[in-house]
């Protein structure tokens, strides 16, 4: 089994392993004295892996129940919250009690989103199965829901007390939702690993998915244990999502993925760096090359003038400066702070 330890306020353990769900209860027994557990996952997700859980839970000692909602990132809002607390109140569970979050990103999010405000904050433990969930979102402490004036904009910070990563579950995800992972996985490779780029590019990056996956987490694990609260560094893990947000946006959350429109990005910004003469010659050609071989887009019909709009209409706020990270050659990144009127001419 492999072990990332996570220092941050409150240090966790992410084990990652084939199978191990089914051993999810004795690991979740040396982390918690907790006597009840609900488990929260979606409709896919608990009808694959819920019994394997609960079940596992249940024999290590913990009276456990389900709560399971409809997937979909449509669903990740406050109603769902409410059916929660009410679902977690009838259970009876206190404060010494525990949260599963049982599923991809939405789950754990909105999961650890209602652990972290049920009466005030009690324990939750993370089993991550869509790709994304297992690279990016369960490691950092991010929670939160959408509301109807933006995504992610009611939220808390709150770390998990463990991380439980089974790679076998990432059988039964789609392939659309790997590819979307794919772009996570790829960024980490452009912004801090060149080692785990070129593995990337000479291997196919499923046969190897346990390696990949510990990767991925150390590095996010790296970053935010050097800065929890996001100030600095982990700026640079927006590598991509500044116009990838944007792309995601002009087409209103529906033409693009995530990963998709992060890919794109990805290859925009370190296009736009090379004419710059920031980026070393030759990178672009080769994020793109590797986008395409885990089946993700490289390319978009919407402006850079479109893109700008956007990005701007986004960053008002903040000063008329917007934070892009480029890279100085692959596995190697830095912020770029650039006015929002530049934008469009830097991108184009
Ligand atoms: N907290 C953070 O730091 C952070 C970081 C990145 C993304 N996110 C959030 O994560 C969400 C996206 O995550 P996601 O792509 O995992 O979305 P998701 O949770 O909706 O999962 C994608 C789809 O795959 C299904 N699924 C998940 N695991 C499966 C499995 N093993 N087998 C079969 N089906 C499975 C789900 O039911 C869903 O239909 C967004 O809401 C985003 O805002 C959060
Ligand atoms: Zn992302």
């Amino acid at each position: 089994m492999k072990k990332v330890r996570v220092n941050t306020s409150a240090p966790y353990d992410i084990l990652i392993e084939r199978g191990l769900i089914a051993k999810t209860g004795s690991f979740v027994k040396n982390v918690s004295n907790a006597k009840k557990v609900c488990v929260i996952t979606d409709s896919n997700v608990g009808a694959f892996y819920g019994e394997t859980v609960v079940k596992s839970l249940k024999e290590a000692g913990f009276d456990t129940a389900m709560f399971t909602f409809e997937a979909g990132e449509k669903n990740k809002r406050l109603d769902t919250i409410s059916a929660m607390y009410s679902f977690i109140a009838d259970f009876n569970m206190s404060r010494k009690d525990l949260v599963v979050a049982l599923g991809g990103g939405v789950t754990g999010d909105m999961a650890g989103f209602a652990a972290a405000t049920y009466m005030r904050g009690i324990n939750f433990v993370q089993i991550p199965t869509s790709l994304l969930a297992q690279v990016d979102s369960s490691v950092g402490g991010k929670t939160g829901v959408d509301i109807e004036q933006g995504k992610n904009l009611v939220g808390a910070f709150l770390q998990p007390i463990l991380v439980i990563i089974d790679p076998d579950t990432l059988e039964t995800l789609p392939d659309k939702y790997l590819s979307d992972g794919m772009g996570e996985v790829i960024k980490y490779g452009c912004i801090k690993d060149k080692e785990l780029f070129e593995t990337l590019e000479n291997n196919n990056a499923y046969d190897i998915i346990e390696d990949i996956i510990c990767t991925c987490v150390s590095i996010k694990r790296d970053v935010v244990e050097r800065d929890e609260k996001e100030s600095g560094e982990r700026m640079l893990l927006n590598f991509g999502h500044t116009l990838g947000h944007s792309l995601e946006k002009i087409y209103n959350f529906e033409g693009l993925s995530h990963g998709q429109a992060v890919a794109i990005g990805m290859v925009k910004i370190t296009a736009a760096g090379e004419r710059a003469g920031l980026t070393e010659q030759g990178c672009a050609e080769r994020v793109k090359a590797l986008c395409e071989k885990y089946n993700l887009p490289t390319s978009d019909k919407a402006s850079a003038q479109e893109i700008a709009r956007v990005c701007q209409s986004d960053k008002k706020a903040s000063g008329g400066y917007v934070n892009l990270v480029l890279l100085n050659s692959i596995g190697d990144s830095f912020i770029r702070p650039t006015k929002l009127s530049e934008l469009e001419s830097f991108i184009g």
